[in-house]
């Protein structure tokens, strides 16, 4: 009937991810829930998108509107389209709620769970491969399945005598030798378009969910003398669906241990305690780096070769150079470290900061959007928000930038050369020339000229290192 052939088959993805995940017992909706850091909706999206379909679609319903905002950071909003499934009356009826967009498409839908984060793209391409090859004619339905040790909570797949797909009975409708049956449903099925819809309005829900199975559409199929085929796969670990947090910990445990091990194997970086380490799917480690244990690199941090990052120290979506040295117990969140600097340890670097090469930042120091030039130096307890710091500047041991007024928030610049004395505090918007040194102690309430020294409370020029600058008590000139 159809003289498109199946390799041209338009292909779309329908997500299912309405469900609130009751077994989660939490106030976020499951697929929202994040695995990796990122929400379990995202990896799902990600993978489909591998597939070049023409579109996704996403049953969305619990929590909805945030589902949405979750999909669209990960997807090009001409990919995506959102179906609303405002009760949850089982898959079945989930699938349903795409009628109007779907239903007299002569394409291949394949249909994903939001709470099966780990499948992989090659496997699906796999099973559309299959569908669409069924003894050459293309098959009405395909169903991933897997054999498992412990099947228990997942749909069994019960096979007819010669071996061929009779049905899927879900677990809490099976009969006591259905549920011996290892080989379940993954809950990823390829469906001829029409056929799934004109089907699915067969479905009823008497069963002991009182729900409109997906499940059901196969065997309706098969009734109608269509072809189901089954695509058994051998990696369980690939279509674990999560239904709880036990669940979400076992995979998050295998996800993190997959990137480790690539990183050990492909890139090089030694680990010196891979199971006390995290590190993320989307972070990349440079070659012969050191990772000692209890550290955690999280989001899309990139760290250059041969670092060491000693114990106790969380990066987050920060640029680390090469043979940058990070000691103990360090938190540095959105910020670039240039090569060669040393960091920690106790120190906190956020909101953008940037040491540039060769600068330090050592104990008890925190830093904000700021930026400590080439070479330059603040060792101990100390807070600079809001500073541009020049090259080869050193900052005494607590200072502070008094950066906020209690209204908002105020610049400070420091030169190249300058010598902040010990437990200066810089009250900002406030500009240190290059060479200008403070004495211990000193508030520096205006700006102080380049080669100057100032000191005291407020402080005050003392001396200047140039010939041709007022000498002694002058009061600093603002400007
Ligand atoms: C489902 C399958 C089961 C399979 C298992 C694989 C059915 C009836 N059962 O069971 O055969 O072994 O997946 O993981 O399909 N959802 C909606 N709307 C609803 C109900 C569910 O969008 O009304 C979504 C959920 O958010 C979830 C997905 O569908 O992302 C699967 O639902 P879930 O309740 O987890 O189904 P399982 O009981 O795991
Ligand atoms: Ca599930």
């Amino acid at each position: 009937m159809d003289n498109i052939s199946n390799e041209q088959k338009t292909l779309d993805v329908l997500i299912l991810a309405a469900g609130l995940g009751t077994r989660m017992r939490s106030n976020l909706a499951k697929v929202l829930h994040k695995l990796d850091g990122r929400p379990l909706i995202n990896h799902v999206c990600l993978t489909a998108t591998a597939l070049a379909p023409r579109k996704i679609y996403v049953v969305i319903g619990h929590q909805g509107e945030d589902v949405k905002t979750a999909v669209m950071e990960e997807l090009n909003e001409e990919y995506a389209a959102f179906v609303w499934q405002t009760e949850q009356l089982g898959t079945g009826h989930a699938v349903n709620s795409a009628r109007e967009h779907l239903e007299n498409e002569d394409s291949t839908l394949l249909i994903l769970s939001g709470d099966v984060p780990m499948i992989r793209a090659e496997t699906l391409a796999a099973l559309v491969q299959q569908h669409h090859h069924h003894r050459g004619r293309g098959a009405a339905c395909t169903i991933l399945t897997v054999k498992l040790e412990d099947p228990s909570g997942y749909g069994r797949v019960v096979r007819d005598d010669a071996g061929f797909f009779s049905r899927i009975v879900e677990q809490k409708d099976a009969s006591e030798a259905e549920r011996k049956i290892n080989e379940i449903n993954s809950g990823i099925y390829c469906f001829h378009t029409q056929k799934l819809f004109a089907a699915l309005t067969r479905v009823q829900n008497d069963n002991v969910q009182g729900e409109y199975y997906l499940t059901d559409v196969p065997a309706l199929l098969r009734e109608a003398g269509e072809d189901v085929s089954l695509y058994q796969h051998t990696d369980a670990r690939e279509v674990s669906g999560i239904n709880n947090r036990a669940e979400l910990a076992d995979l998050e445990r295998i996800f993190c241990r997959r990137t480790i091990s690539r990183m050990m194997l492909d890139y090089g970086v030694t680990f010196i305690a891979p199971k006390n380490t995290y590190v993320s799917g989307q972070a990349s480690i440079g070659r012969d780096t050191i990772i000692y244990p209890n550290v955690a690199i999280e989001g899309a941090s990139v760290i250059g070769d041969g670092c060491t990052i000693r114990s106790g120290t969380r990066i987050t979506n920060s640029r680390i150079g090469r043979s940058v040295e990070i000691l103990d117990n360090c938190v540095i969140t959105d910020s670039e470290i240039s090569d060669r600097c040393t960091v920690g340890p106790f120190a906190h670097l956020r909101g953008r900061a940037k040491m540039e090469e060769s600068a330090k930042v050592g104990n008890f120091v925190e830093l904000k959007k700021t930026i400590l030039g080439r070479g330059s130096k603040a060792s101990h307890l100390s807070y600079l928000g809001d500073a541009t710091i020049g090259e080869k500047t050193n900052i005494g041991a607590g200072t502070i930038t008094c950066n906020y007024d209690g209204v908002s928030k105020h610049a400070t610049t420091i030169g190249n050369h300058v010598k902040i004395g010990s437990d200066t505090m810089l009250v900002a918007p406030v500009k240190i020339g290059d060479g200008a040194v403070t004495a211990a102690g000193s508030v520096v309430t205006r700006d102080v000229p380049s080669e100057t020294l100032v000191a005291g409370v407020p402080a005050q020029i003392k001396k200047s290192f140039k010939n041709d600058v007022p000498q002694d008590n002058t009061q600093t000139k603002t400007g």
